[in-house]
């Protein structure tokens, strides 16, 4: 599938031979976009054999792995001239130009060469697949192996090398999944992760399922970066230090994330499923702009930010002809199917950007878009996948269907100004197609569906519920289609904003779940993340809230407990929702202490 260029020239004058190929990084996201692939033949032609020595590079940012199948993974890293997050030899004001083959800048000539390995123990003798290639400043020196011959939920473990020597990169670890077909002997449990905003506070979050080692592998719904300007309170500035619009601006922020130290060690112990939401190219992104960018400069900012992310993160591009395409699915076992998708970045229709509770800003407008049956949050491309992988996966008979969805996905009314839903952003100013999937979950009959989402900065768990089309019982759950966890933010603000405590988080929680049927628990106060433990016969999900991100720890308080029983989509009532006892927020028919 990938060509391997044996390069005549650099091989000669050194002992070292690899391949560009090899590097995926050279042919993520797409092997044919006019500016978004990097042109191979170009990069080996200008190698003049010129390599970087040992000595003059480093592992600058630890390792990574993602996308684990049952017998492959991406294995991530970078190999860099300097410790910087990008080569210092680049243009100095940040206006690197996204490569054009005869136009674009060619910061450095050199090349580094890497090896990795990938082993079943430690340390490292028991080598299942090893390979080396080169990397560049072309694709920010970062390097993305595809390690095959792997067997089906295994443990393995890797380290990346520079070539024939012994300066090693961090350890890692990483799991394959379970084969499509294989009966999962034990529960697999997830930490899944939103907005982690670097400047507001540490990534504590990241950091304490490594020190439990409390799962298998972590997934991220999106805001992964912010391209904000910094503005810390705690000396956490990342660079540069102003809003990004570059690739070098993308390049560098997603360096200085990756400096994160239980960043970094989440990474390395886990194997990762991302995908992106707004903020990894910029506030409120739809298809055609964001909050403050549009037309020529949103088109340059999204290429640059879409580019830096597939060089950063340890992803796949499973479609290479659809340089934006993210969506994409995991089979783990006959426990579950995973489907990641992109109600953001692919093919969304015009969304709020700026005003709120339908005031202000383009609000108005908005609202009288939001019940045409033209109008997708994510295409109908990826409308039409989506619905047949929930077919297939009903059909096959995997036990459950977990969706990784960027939005909060439930109706959230606040019955102030009317009764209308008030964050237009999320799937609530998509109405037609939250219908269609609801449609497609009765008419399929599919069961045991879940739903998992991250953006908004506070948790909601609710019963799955198609509101005005299918009756509820809020005390019951009767009628619901299945059950949706939403989680806080890795560290990004509260809405109720960052000064806490604020004594109108409860009320407020309290508020909402009255005003809400299906909205079973809510909290405004924690930041945290969660982590779900999924059985053939059961799912649970546990709520943890990080009391301070100002300072690095590994506190955690245990907020709240859901089950899930197989064929009941809804939340387990034992004796009511949660077991009847939250630490935080507020909860139906249950109590906070
Ligand atoms: C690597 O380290 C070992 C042990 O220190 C040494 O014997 C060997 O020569 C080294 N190999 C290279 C390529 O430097
Ligand atoms: C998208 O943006 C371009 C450039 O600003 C504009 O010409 C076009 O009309 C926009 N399309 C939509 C659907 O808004
Ligand atoms: C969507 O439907 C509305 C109302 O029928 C129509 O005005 C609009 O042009 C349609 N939009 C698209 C993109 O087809
Ligand atoms: C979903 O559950 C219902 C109720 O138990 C059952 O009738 C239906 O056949 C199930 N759907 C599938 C696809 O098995």
């Amino acid at each position: 599938m990938f060509y391997h260029l044996a390069l005549g020239a650099l091989a000669a004058a050194s002992a070292v031979e690899a391949s560009f190929a090899r590097n995926l990084a050279y042919s993520s996201p797409s092997r044919r976009h006019p500016t978004l692939a990097v042109p191979l033949a170009h990069v080996s032609k200008r190698q003049t054999g010129d390599l970087f020595t040992p000595a003059e590079v480093d592992f600058t940012h630890g390792v990574a792995s993602g996308d684990p199948y049952a017998d492959s993974v991406i294995l991530w890293t970078r190999l860099a001239p300097t410790a910087d997050s990008v080569a210092s030899d680049l243009v100095p004001d940040g206006v690197v130009p996204i490569y054009e083959d005869n136009g674009g800048a060619e910061p450095s000539s050199k090349a580094a060469c890497v090896e990795f390995k990938i082993a079943t123990d430690l340390p490292l003798s028991n080598v299942v697949d090893k390979g080396r290639a080169y990397t560049t400043s072309d694709v920010d020196y970062t390097v993305k192996f595809e390690a095959n011959h792997l067997e089906p939920f295994t443990t393995y473990y890797y380290q990346f090398n520079v070539c024939d020597t012994n300066k090693t990169s961090p350890l890692g670890r990483t799991k394959t999944i379970p084969s499509k077909t294989q009966k999962v002997d034990r529960n697999i449990n997830l930490a899944v992760y939103s907005c982690s905003n670097y400047p507001n506070g540490y990534f504590n979050a990241y950091g304490n399922p490594v020190r439990k080692d409390s799962v298998d592998y972590v997934l991220h719904l999106g805001d992964y970066i912010y391209e904000y300007k910094g503005d810390s309170k705690i000396g956490r500035t990342p660079l540069p230090d102003r809003e990004i619009y570059s690739l070098y601006d993308y390049r560098a922020r997603h360096g200085t994330y990756k400096t994160d130290a239980d960043l970094q060690a989440s990474h390395a112990k886990f194997a990762w499923i991302p995908v992106w939401d707004d903020h990894e190219v910029a506030d409120n992104a739809w298809k055609n702009g964001t909050v403050n960018s549009n037309g020529d400069v949103f088109r340059k900012r999204k290429q640059a930010a879409v580019r830096a992310y597939f060089e950063w993160m340890p992803i796949r591009q499973v479609d290479m002809d659809d340089s934006l395409r993210i969506w994409r699915s995991f089979s783990l076992g006959t426990l579950f199917d995973l489907m990641m998708v992109d109600t953001r970045q692919y093919d969304r229709d015009l969304t709020v950007l700026g005003g709120a509770l339908g005031v202000g800003g383009n609000s108005p407008e908005v609202e009288k878009l939001v019940d045409l049956e033209n109008r997708t949050v994510m295409g109908f491309r990826q409308e039409a996948w989506l619905y047949d992988q929930l077919t297939q996966s009903s059909e096959r008979g995997a036990a459950w269907r977990l969706v990784g969805n960027q939005i909060v996905f439930s109706r959230m009314a606040l019955g102030i100004l009317n009764d209308r839903p008030f964050n237009r952003d999320q799937w609530d100013g998509y109405l037609a197609n939250r219908d269609r999937v609801y449609r497609h979950l009765a008419t399929h009959q599919i069961n045991n569906t879940v739903m998992l989402s991250g953006d908004s900065h506070a948790s909601w768990v609710s019963d799955l519920v198609w509101n005005d089309k299918a009756p509820y019982d809020e005390d019951t759950g009767a009628g619901a289609f299945g059950v949706e966890f939403a989680g806080s933010a890795v560290s990004s603000s509260s809405p109720l904003g960052k000064d806490m405590p604020n004594p109108l988080t409860k009320p407020l929680s309290q508020y909402l779940i009255k005003k809400n049927p299906e909205l079973q628990w809510q909290d405004l106060f924690y930041r945290g993340y969660f982590e779900l433990s999924i059985g053939y016969d059961a799912l649970q999900a546990r709520f943890f809230g990080i009391p301070d991100v100002r300072v690095r720890s590994d506190d955690e308080i245990l907020l709240a407990t859901f089950v899930v029983n197989s064929g009941e989509n809804k939340l387990a009532r034992n004796p009511t929702v949660g077991g009847g006892v939250a630490r935080a927020g507020a909860l139906k028919n249950g109590k906070v202490r």
